[in-house]
């Protein structure tokens, strides 16, 4: 049984906030304009859905994540409660814009299909998430480790990450035209220690091991990653590949 992630805004300002601060390639390339609409989804604290409103558009925000839609709202972001894959707009939007959220919904058909509908003739879906690649040595790792704990880690992996001629055929499926795809390896350096990033990112992995095992298991990832992840200045890396795309409904 697949596991949640119950996200934490402070741990993730500590620990993830390099997510939102490496999203200015991203809303380049949205290129929001004012009096656009514009829905952000998986818009986390709405670090980046606050940074598109300062271009004078108006902004709407879904996530899952009470926690992360209160931090949003602080903001004053106009935030909603909603599941990426349950999108309910009917060609609402000029632009759909979405960082660091799809790697987390695993029917990628049903998400695509209600950006679709949720966009108005001609708008664009612009997005960057994990790619085919992405972070492999740390879910290798999390896998070895879950293995050695006699857990099968495949219904627990929460991950998806396609590669670029796989997402652009089943975005070309759901009628979008595809004008820019690319996969970009980008090693990124950690605030803190790994650990940090398996706290914020990687508890349906750690959640599967009963907790007199986990500060073990949580060690032996630690210690396979430190070979491959560590320098020898104790600066940790996350081997991230990003999914860079824009398409036009
Ligand atoms: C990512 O942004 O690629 C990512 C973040 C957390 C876990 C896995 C991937």
């Amino acid at each position: 049984m697949s596991q949640s992630t119950a996200w934490n805004p402070e741990s993730y300002a500590k620990n993830a906030r390099f997510v939102s601060d490496l999203g200015q390639p991203l809303l380049h390339l949205l290129d929001a304009q004012p009096g656009e609409l514009i829905l952000d989804l998986g818009c986390g604290d709405g670090a980046l859905t606050e940074k598109i409103a300062g271009h004078g558009c108006a902004v709407i925000g879904v996530d899952s994540s009470f926690p992360q839609l209160q931090a949003a709202k602080k903001r004053g972001i106009n935030a909603i409660h909603m599941d990426g894959h349950q999108l309910c707009f009917q060609r609402r939007f000029d632009a759909v814009f979405t960082n660091a959220a799809l790697h987390w919904m695993k029917q990628p058909e049903t998400v695509v299909a209600g950006v679709a509908s949720s966009l108005k003739a001609g708008g664009r879906f612009i997005g960057e998430f994990g790619g085919k690649g992405n972070v492999e040595k740390i879910r290798s790792a999390l896998h070895v480790a879950l293995r050695r704990h006699a857990i099968d880690p495949a219904p627990i992996d929460p991950w998806y990450y396609p590669s670029p001629e796989e997402y652009s055929e089943l975005l070309s499926k759901a009628g979008f035209i595809v004008t820019y795809i690319e996969l970009i390896p980008r090693p990124t350096k950690l605030p803190g220690d790994i650990l940090g990033w398996l706290e914020v990112f990687a508890q349906p992995f750690t959640q599967a091991v009963a907790e007199p095992e986990r500060a073990r298991f949580l060690k032996e990832v630690r210690t396979e990653l430190a070979t491959c992840l560590r320098d020898d200045a104790d600066n940790w890396f996350a081997d991230y590949v990003r999914l860079r795309f824009k398409a036009i409904k």
